[in-house]
């Protein structure tokens, strides 16, 4: 990690955890996303492994859970477990195959071919654009061949305010980085590994995001990941 990389993730933890002292953060605790809930009408859950990257609150992880899941949620912030931890029974969520752990995305302490699912509802916008190979290299093994991935992360139409003006796809403020995607984006990031299933625009006023169900291919090709290393489907 550059010096740089290092003073933004920094201040970034100390965003999320002043967002989780307060619970006063603007992104959803309880329900879930649209595509998550269509996912999960046909789906068959139950004892399948579930990773829910960047939980937050754990309200996509308590879902799995609740439909008959292994569903482990991971988040850096202690606070947003705590939060998730407290919130679990409450929504009538169930607390068998549900658990909550630290962990940061670039160091993920699962096995290779571990889950059947992979969501990550609100994390990858938050890593720089040059740390896209090192979350790659972290999240694709995770995934057994075949296994589906739900994403979903800002547009670059997503606007904080009314007149909000970018000339780049990101922008680091109060303390955090944001990057912006456009469709393309998916196929040109994920594209060699997944076969990119739904690409869907969601729209709750200013706030824009892209919603990305895909499938990890059984013959992925492989990317070149950050390290120079290429990442096959199997490989561990
Ligand atoms: C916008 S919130 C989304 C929460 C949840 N997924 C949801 O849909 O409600 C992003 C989450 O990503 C977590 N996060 C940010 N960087 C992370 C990292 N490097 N490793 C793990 N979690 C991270 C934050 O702590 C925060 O809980």
């Amino acid at each position: 990690m550059t010096k740089r990389s290092g003073d933004i993730y920094r201040a970034q933890r100390a965003y999320f955890e002043r967002a989780y002292e307060t619970g006063e953060h603007g992104w959803p605790t309880d329900g879930v996303s649209p595509m998550v809930a269509r996912f999960l009408r046909t789906f068959r859950s139950r004892d399948r492994r579930v990773l829910d990257i960047g939980c937050g609150e754990g309200r996509h992880t308590r879902a799995f859970a609740g439909a008959g899941a292994l569903a482990v949620g991971a988040d850096l912030e202690p606070k947003a477990l705590a939060r998730a931890r407290k919130a679990t029974g409450r929504d009538g969520s169930a607390r068998r195959g549900l658990v909550f752990v630290q962990a940061d995305v670039f160091a993920l302490p699962f096995p290779h071919s571990t889950f059947d699912v992979v969501l990550d509802y609100g994390c990858l916008h938050h890593v720089r654009r040059r740390d896209t190979g090192r979350y790659l290299e972290q999240v694709v093994p995770l995934l057994k061949p075949e296994g589906h991935f739900l994403l979903s992360c800002f547009s670059t139409k997503f606007k904080h305010h009314a007149g909000e003006r970018r000339t780049r796809d990101w922008l680091v403020h109060r303390g955090h980085y944001d990057r912006f995607f456009r469709r393309k984006d998916f196929d040109a990031i994920f594209g060699s590994e997944f076969e990119i299933l739904e690409v869907a625009e969601d729209r709750d006023g200013l706030y824009v995001f892209h919603n990305v169900l895909m499938r990890k291919r059984k013959d992925g090709k492989g990317h070149r990941a950050a390290s120079g290393r290429t990442i096959g489907p199997e490989k561990r």
